[in-house]
């Protein structure tokens, strides 16, 4: 009984005090001081994305790599970039300088897979990352992923079948759409029974808010449990698929443990639910930004009425103009200098990937939603460098298919006022995206 209490209360307790309660606190104190990054953080909780672009011209304004109470911060295309390819500069966060809280957060350390700790994809650089990320690229290249076209059209046209069957005059579209077509394919590519894609959905919802800092500890404890029933789950799916395997990625990828150098459980379990959960929860965030941003713009919508083959270039400038992921973080490892400021090992450099696609050095008038901007695709939506979104071909695809089969099936389709903006902050994207049809 100890134990278990122990496990399951005091422990995550305590994780929750250091990780989030603590930088709750110095958040709260740094943005009273007037510290941008604090208040980007705290903007992101209520504000649009696209309504933070004053704050990314200032932080631009303030330089081209800022120092903030803490860490570094960049809004300049040219500089994220930098960051996220330099070979000086790793993924993951630094362990806190502080011995005596790094021994606390070891203690508190569990099992349960996470999506920005190791062995995961997003958290791990040099051989490790190339060995995982070689085992899962094949099925995700240009042409791989092109090849998948016709099977997305079905999903969509079934899914649109759906909603017009229906016959209710209200439809809520990230429920009814925009959620189930990402799931639909990710969870076939890698071999996830139709059966359990509610589930998969419910897992990534859950999950969600683990990319932000300064949770409640309500929230924590749902993320806590949201990770932990998924691990579970994976656990039993893999090894389903290692007995009864199929031909698909999982399957592959539970075949690797068997072979020479292939993954142990543990970094298969985090690549498998990695590549599983990052392939729909901001596909779906992409969708719905996109047309609550056609909804805002109806020329815009006429314009690709007329000419229908501009899709594809649309899709980039909704990544561009409200992209699904706002930031992220890289440590520095070896010391080095980016943008004339020298940083030393330990610090950690944030990237505003959404302030970057505003920089007005790469994009002329860069607040316009202009869908035939022509050099759309220089977004950093999908990041940059060694991590580089592995499933940015398949994103585009989704988006393309998914939003020209809608709006052809429905083409009176209009969002109607109740739309909620999901509640992360990392992730930006529509919980409730009420419309007729
Ligand atoms: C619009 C949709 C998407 C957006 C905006 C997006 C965005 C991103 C971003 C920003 C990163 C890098 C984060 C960083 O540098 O720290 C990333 C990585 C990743 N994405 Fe995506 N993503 C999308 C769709 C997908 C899909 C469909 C898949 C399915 C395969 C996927 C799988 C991954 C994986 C596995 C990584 C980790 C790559 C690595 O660390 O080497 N993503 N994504």
């Amino acid at each position: 009984m100890r134990v278990s209490l122990m496990t399951t209360t005091v422990r995550p307790a305590v994780r929750w005090s250091v990780e989030h309660a603590l930088p709750r606190q110095v958040l709260r104190m740094s943005e009273k001081r007037g510290d941008i990054q604090a208040r980007l953080v705290a903007e992101s909780r209520h504000v649009a994305t696209p309504d933070l672009a004053g704050l990314f011209d200032e932080i631009r304004g303030r330089g081209r790599l800022v120092r903030t109470d803490l860490a570094y911060l960049t809004a300049t295309h040219e500089v994220c970039r930098e960051v996220l390819s330099s070979p000086d500069v790793k993924a993951g966060f630094p362990a806190p300088d502080n011995p005596a809280i790094a021994r606390i957060l070891d203690w508190t350390k569990t099992e349960t897979l996470h999506p920005v700790q190791p062995p995961s994809l997003l958290a791990v650089d040099g051989p490790d990352h190339t060995r995982y990320r070689k085992l899962v690229t094949k099925v995700f290249t240009v042409k791989a992923v092109e090849a998948l076209r016709g099977r997305v059209e079905e999903i969509a046209a079934g899914l649109l079948d759906e909603i017009a069957a229906s016959g209710a005059d209200q439809v809520e579209l990230v429920e009814a759409y925009c959620s189930r077509l990402p799931v639909a394919m990710i969870t076939e590519i890698l071999g996830v029974p139709p059966q359990d894609q509610d589930l998969v959905r419910g897992f990534g919802s859950a999950a969600a808010p683990s990319l932000d800092m300064g949770l409640s500890w309500k929230m924590f404890r749902s993320v806590d449990n949201g990770l932990t029933e998924f691990d579970t789950w994976l656990d039993q799916h893999l090894e389903n698929l290692r007995r009864n395997p199929g031909d698909n990625l999982m399957s592959k990828l539970a075949a690797t443990r068997d072979e020479e150098g292939g993954l142990n459980l543990v970094e298969l379990k985090a690549t498998a639910g990695l590549v599983l959960a990052a392939g729909f929860e901001t596909t779906v965030n992409l969708l719905s930004n996109a047309i609550a941003l056609l909804h805002d713009h109806p020329e815009q919508r006429e314009l690709l009425k007329a000419e229908p083959e501009r899709w594809s270039n649309a899709v980039d400038e909704v990544l561009r103009f409200d992209p699904p992921v706002l930031l992220t973080g890289r440590k520095v490892d070896k010391a080095t200098t980016i943008a004339g400021v020298d940083l030393r090992p330990g610090v950690v450099v944030t990237t505003v990937l959404a302030g970057a696609n505003r920089d007005p050095e790469v994009f002329t008038d860069p607040n316009t939603f202009d869908v035939t901007r022509e050099n759309a695709k220089d977004h950093m939506a999908f990041s940059a460098g060694r991590h580089y979104c592995l499933g940015a071909s398949l994103a585009r695809l989704e988006g393309e298919v998914a939003l020209r089969a809608l709006y052809e099936r429905f083409p009176d389709l209009q969002v109607l006022p109740g739309a909620q903006r999901r509640k992360t902050r990392v992730l930006r994207g529509f919980q409730v995206l009420p419309a007729t049809v």
